[in-house]
């Protein structure tokens, strides 16, 4: 498992705390540092995805919104912007979304810590939801 992430200037404080999880964790990541324009990082991130050079993506910005609108227009990715477990988990298990997206103004970092983990322990779920998976992925044709 490799993890892309990446930041706007709403979420550097955030991205540190995630990173510090992820290194106590001992889960691998690319930290492509922070940009003020979110739909670039969002883009920069994303590529990594698209490449095969990450397995998925966390995203963060004010809202968490506007990294999930610019991630959801790259091909072969599914992005969740989440604030809460319950979405966190079913993103992946239905959806096999392969991008977390948060905001840094929505909540806090106890709760970013813990939807980071729900997203990242959580496979898809695979069967009836893989055709519905399909459909996304027709709609980008
Ligand atoms: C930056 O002020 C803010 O617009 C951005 O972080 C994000 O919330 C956009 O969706």
């Amino acid at each position: 498992m490799m993890i892309a992430i990446g930041c706007d200037h709403a979420a550097v404080e955030l991205k540190n705390a995630i990173l510090a999880h992820l290194e106590e964790r001992g889960i691998p990541f690319a930290d492509l540092g922070m940009e003020g324009d979110y739909p670039v990082m969002a883009e920069a991130v994303c590529r990594k995805i698209t490449s095969g050079e990450a397995s998925c993506g966390i995203l963060l910005c004010g809202t968490g919104i506007g990294m999930s609108m610019a991630a959801n227009k790259i091909r072969g990715i599914r992005a969740a912007a989440c604030s809460d477990g319950y979405s966190a988990r079913y993103t992946r298990l239905h959806n096999d979304a392969n991008v977390l997206c948060m905001g840094a103004r929505v909540i806090g970092s106890g709760l970013a810590l813990e939807l980071t983990d729900i997203f990242l322990d959580t496979p898809f779920e695979g069967g009836r939801h893989q055709r519905r998976v399909d459909l996304i992925k027709a709609l980008e044709n």
